[in-house]
């Protein structure tokens, strides 16, 4: 049925369900803000975000809202508006479940380390245990919404587990994925390009798919907010990640061919952007995509294709990841190649080491390859990242495993800005494209390195003739020497 015929079903039956208390399960990089700006948009409605993680929920509780554990423009703001009033961070999961009407499943659904699948499927333990709890805990009718990224037919197992209680309790699943970016994610929560809310064809499916319509027609058009069956909106959100992906790795593999040809990939890129058919975004040539859902969910659509086995559609998504390692590699080789093949013991800074600007989040980030890469070289790294601090760093290099832990220690050192990081450095790698390294006093920075003075600018965000002026040797992903 379509949303119209939908809404005409709703206005003739009147019983629209009136939500009165959300409850979302995972106070993370979705959970948090997707809940605050309900909570903001939807002043009668009680949300409690619960988590198992104390010190998480403690952040988010802590009186001073600089201190809340994800960095997004705008966010403090929201969370100071709302929180205590209609808006609370808990870790008494059980009761919130108790209370809700509609429960966010908001849990981390990492690539699965470990069994079949390692390396590739996403890991459901998390949603099994959420699941698992509620089926235990629900004492009334629930609807449950899916906001963390899963494979398609995920709603199946979640209602299997549910329905399995025999305590009277009816669910309906609904699946809501999230398309915020971070670093936009305020803006992307205010005024999304579409919410995607798919449910059961059933006369309860439906209902329950208008409740959370209703929710999100409190801010939104409702013309933006579409609804399909389940297994529709579950395989859209890893259509669409796996689709922006792919622009990022096609444009880096062009960059490639523009340094071997003395094209620029930033003309190439406006130039292609400008047919409307193409579009301008995700054309950014960068040292390669990161952050905590791109490859992981590329790697799950890859698992589920080879699980029909359909090794040609498998192959193809696959290619996006290869071509991203690639391009990490082969920025790090540079740097080695021009430092005169050698980069041991010499310090070279990176600045930036979130996946992108405007966020505290380092998963995947381009920058821990990077690091990992020229520590095998053993260069001595200095960061600068403006939001992420030193425990975070050297987590992430022992996280990969490549070598000790105290190893990663002494390999690298971090700053609190950028000149001491660059300070005595034989190159920089700008990784991340946080706007204050475009106004850095450049020329202060070179008096202060070692000569020659290498930039590898891994997001084409520095003026490359200034630089050069300067007297650095300037080398920009994608642009060849003509
Ligand atoms: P996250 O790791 O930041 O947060 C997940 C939280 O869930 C953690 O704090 C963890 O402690 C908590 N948790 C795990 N199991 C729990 C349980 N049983 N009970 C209570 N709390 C539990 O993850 P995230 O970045 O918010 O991502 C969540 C989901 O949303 C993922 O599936 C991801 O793919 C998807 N997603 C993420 C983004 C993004 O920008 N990060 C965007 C869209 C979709
Ligand atoms: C991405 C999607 O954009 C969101 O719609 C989605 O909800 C989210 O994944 C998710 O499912 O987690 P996010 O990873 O937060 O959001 O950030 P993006 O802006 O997509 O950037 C991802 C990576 O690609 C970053 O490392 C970024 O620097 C890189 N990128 C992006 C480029 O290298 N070039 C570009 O042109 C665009």
């Amino acid at each position: 049925m379509s949303l119209n015929k939908k809404n005409r079903y709703f206005r003739k039956k009147t019983e629209r369900m009136q939500v009165k208390n959300i409850c979302c399960i995972g106070a993370g990089y979705v959970g948090g803000p997707t809940m605050t700006v309900i909570a903001e948009k939807c002043p009668d409605i009680k949300v409690t975000v619960v988590d198992l993680n104390q010190k998480r929920i403690d952040q988010w509780n802590d009186g001073d809202v600089n201190n809340i554990p994800i960095y997004e423009p705008g966010l403090s703001e929201i969370v100071k508006n709302t929180r205590n009033k209609n808006l609370f961070f808990s870790t008494d999961v059980n009761k919130a479940i108790e209370e809700a009407d509609i429960i966010f499943i908001s849990v981390n659904t990492p690539t699965k380390t470990y069994g079949s699948g390692k390396g590739m499927a996403a890991d459901l333990k998390y949603i099994e245990l959420c699941a698992r709890q509620i089926a235990e805990v629900a004492k009334t009718n629930k609807i449950i919404v899916e906001k963390s990224t899963l494979p398609v037919r995920t709603a199946e197992a979640i209602k299997s587990i549910l329905d399995a209680t025999g305590n009277g309790v009816k669910f309906q699943i609904l699946s809501n994925p999230e398309f915020l970016a971070e670093g936009t994610a305020v803006q992307d929560l205010l005024n999304p390009d579409r919410v995607l809310i798919g449910g059961e064809t059933t006369e309860e499916g439906i209902k329950a798919q208008q409740a959370l319509v209703d929710v999100y027609a409190n801010w939104i058009d409702r013309d933006k907010i579409l609804t399909t069956n389940v297994w529709s909106s579950e395989l859209s959100k890893l259509t669409a990640n796996a689709f922006l992906a792919q622009r990022v790795s096609s444009i880096n593999a062009i960059s490639e061919l523009c340094e071997k040809t003395g094209a620029d990939v930033t003309e190439v890129s406006k130039a292609i952007g400008m047919d409307k058919r193409i579009g301008p975004k995700f054309l950014q040539s960068s040292v390669g995509f990161g952050g905590s859902c791109f490859q992981k969910d590329i790697l799950n659509l890859v698992y589920i294709a080879k699980s029909y086995g359909l090794n040609e559609v498998a192959d193809y998504w696959e290619q996006v990841i290869i071509m991203n390692d690639h391009q990490k590699n082969r920025f790090s080789r540079n740097i080695v190649r021009t430092l005169y093949n050698t980069v041991a013991s010499k310090k070279i800074a990176l600045l930036g080491w979130a996946f992108k600007k405007d966020t505290n989040d380092t998963r995947e980030s381009a920058a821990i390859y990077i690091a990992d890469n020229l520590i095998n070289e053993q260069a001595q790294i200095a960061v600068y990242d403006p939001k992420v601090n030193e425990d975070q760093i050297q987590n992430d290099l022992n996280y990969l495993g490549t070598r000790a832990d105290d190893e990663n220690c002494q390999a690298v050192n971090t700053f609190k800005n950028a000149y001491d990081a660059c300070k005595d450095a034989h190159a920089i790698a700008v990784l991340t494209e946080w706007d204050e390294f475009k106004s850095l006093d450049w020329k202060k920075v070179y008096n202060e390195m070692k000569k020659p003075a290498f930039i590898f600018d891994g997001r084409n965000i520095l003026n490359s003739n200034e630089l050069s002026e300067i007297g650095f040797t300037v080398y920009k992903i994608g642009v060849g020497k003509n």
